[in-house]
C-alpha cells in the first residue's frame, strides 16, 4: 500500500490547465523525483498535496484511505510535510527558534507556560543529528549558515512532527557541489528512516542520484514514469522536453526539410 497515492489530479487556473488526469503515488522508504520544464504544474502538484491548493477533480488517499487535505494543517495532520523552495526560515532566529517555530514547546500552566528552551534543545539536538546535520552551534542565527546548513534546517523543521511523506521543492537549487552533496545524503537517510520522499528538481544529475523512480510532467499531464536503472539522461530530458513523442530524429519545433 501507498503512503500517498493521487489519483487522476485535475486543476485549472481561469483558462489555465495546470494539471490534467496525473497520478503520483510514494511508498515507505522511497524516493520519487518530480520533473518537468517550466510551467508543467510540479508546483501545483505539490501545493496540492500540502493543502495549499485543492484539486478540481481526483482522488487523493493517504496509506489507502480517501483524504482531503483542505489546509496546510490538514495536511501535516495526514503526516504530509512539505518543505518549500524559498525554505521560509528566518534569518535572525537561530536554528533551534527556526525548528519549532509555530510549534515551541511550552510549560505547564502553573509556570506561566514559558517556552521550555532546554526540551526543545534536546529534540532539535535529536533530530539534527538523525538527519548528520552538522552546525558548530544552536544560537547562531541562521543568516550565518551555509545553504546546505539551512536547508538542513528546514528539512529538520518538517521533521518535528514526524511526518510519514516529506515533499522537497528543488532541495539543491542554488548550493554548491559539496553542499549539494550533503543534501542528496539527507534525503537518502530520510528514505533509510523509511519516509517516503518527493523530490522536485531540475538537475538531471542529482535525480539520478537520488530516485528510486522518476515522474515527468509536461504541460500539465504526467508523460512518464521510470525505475531506477532504467532510464537513460536523454530520457529524462526527451519526456519533459516532449522531444521523444513521434519521430524521435526529429527535435520538437523542427519539421521536415529544416536542416539538423
Ligand atoms: N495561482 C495561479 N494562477 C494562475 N495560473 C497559475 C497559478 N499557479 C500556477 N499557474 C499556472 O499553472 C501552470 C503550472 O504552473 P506550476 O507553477 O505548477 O509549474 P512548475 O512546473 O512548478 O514550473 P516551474 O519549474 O517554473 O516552477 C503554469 O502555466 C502556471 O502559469
Ligand atoms: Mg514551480
Amino acid at each position: 500500500m501507498s503512503l500517498l497515492e493521487l489519483t487522476k489530479i485535475s486543476k485549472h487556473f481561469g483558462g489555465v490547465r495546470a494539471l490534467h488526469e496525473v497520478d503520483l503515488s510514494v511508498d515507505a522508504g522511497e524516493v520519487v523525483a518530480l520533473i518537468g520544464d517550466n510551467g508543467a504544474g510540479k508546483s501545483t502538484l505539490v501545493k496540492i498535496v500540502s493543502g495549499v491548493e485543492s484539486p478540481d477533480t481526483g482522488e487523493i488517499r493517504v496509506r489507502g484511505e480517501s483524504a482531503r487535505l483542505v489546509s496546510p494543517r490538514a495536511a501535516a495532520e495526514a503526516g504530509i510535510r512539505t518543505v518549500f523552495q524559498d525554505l521560509s526560515l528566518c534569518d535572525n532566529l537561530d536554528a533551534v527558534q527556526n525548528l519549532f517555530l509555530g510549534q515551541e514547546k511550552y510549560g505547564p500552566m502553573w509556570s506561566g507556560r514559558r517556552i521550555r528552551r532546554h526540551v526543545m534543545e534536546e529534540h532539535a539536538h535529536r533530530i539534527l543529528e538523525s538527519l548528520s546535520v552538522k552546525l558548530r552551534s544552536l544560537n547562531t542565527p541562521v543568516v550565518a549558515l551555509s545553504g546546505g546548513q539551512r536547508q538542513g534546517i528546514a528539512i529538520c523543521r518538517a521533521l518535528i512532527s514526524d511526518p510519514a511523506v516529506v515533499i522537497l521543492d528543488e532541495p539543491t537549487a542554488a548550493l554548491g557541489v559539496s553542499q549539494r552533496a550533503e543534501v542528496l545524503d539527507l534525503i537518502h537517510r530520510l528514505r533509510d528512516q523509511g519516509r517516503g520522499v518527493v523530490v522536485i528538481s531540475h538537475d538531471m544529475k542529482d535525480v539520478r542520484q537520488v530516485a528510486d523512480r522518476v515522474v515527468a510532467l509536461r504541460l500539465g499531464s504526467k508523460v512518464a514514469e521510470f525505475r531506477r536503472g532504467e532510464y537513460t539522461p536523454s530520457d529524462l530530458v526527451g519526456a519533459m522536453t516532449g522531444a521523444h513523442e513521434g519521430d524521435s530524429s526529429v527535435p520538437a519545433g523542427a519539421t521536415e526539410g529544416d536542416e539538423l
